[in-house]
């Protein structure tokens, strides 16, 4: 099983990316690619950079690693309680190069802060749209107080009845 897994988030010390790969290191038996955003940096999305550029290698590169997955970890960073700006941006490149751009794979929804709402509303957001950009979404799960249920050095959730939750959702992809 080829997994892709990424942060949606484009800092160099995500904490999305930190536990979208603990979370991708669950499987069993997986093929997993973690992306990094920033390897897919574009101008900002407008009609007029579109009519410019047409469909920029980038965003095809990216929509290319969605279609060739079995199944996809995508762990949400929240920015005033929306999509973090480098996310909304590839995602709308990608959305003009398909549509459906989740492209009816088995997918995890993640989302993580430092706060206690744990990016809840950016997780909700892309739940919600999920079934309109065809992932077919297995489950999903908000982490509260990221530095107080994550052992960033060692790289796994400390917090059991977390980590419990977190399995049974990436089982789902099994
Ligand atoms: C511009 C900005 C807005 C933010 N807004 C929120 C927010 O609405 N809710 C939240 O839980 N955290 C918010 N945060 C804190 C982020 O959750 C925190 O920076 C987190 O590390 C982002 O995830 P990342 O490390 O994977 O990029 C914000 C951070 C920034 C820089």
């Amino acid at each position: 099983m080829k997994v892709i897994a990424f942060a949606a988030s484009n800092s160099k010390k995500s904490i999305n990316k930190q536990l979208v790969t603990y979370a991708a290191s669950l499987l069993e038996d997986a093929q997993v690619e973690v992306l990094d955003l920033n390897d897919y940096e574009l101008p900002l999305f407008s009609v007029d950079k579109e009519e410019e550029l047409g469909q920029p290698q980038l965003a095809q590169d990216f929509v290319a690693k969605i279609t060739a997955s079995d199944a996809l970890i995508i762990s949400f960073a929240e920015h005033n309680g929306s999509y973090a700006a480098a996310y909304k941006n590839l995602f709308d490149w990608g959305s003009r190069v398909n549509n459906k751009i989740f492209q009816d794979k088995p997918a995890v929804f993640l989302a993580t802060s430092p706060g206690a709402g744990g990016a809840a509303n950016v997780l909700a957001a892309a739940v919600n749209s999920a079934p309109h950009f065809k992932a077919d979404l297995k489950a999903s799960l908000s982490v509260p107080s990221f530095k107080q249920n994550f052992d960033s050095e060692k790289g796994y959730l400390t917090n059991k009845a977390l980590n419990e939750q977190l399995i049974a959702a990436i089982s789902h992809l099994q």
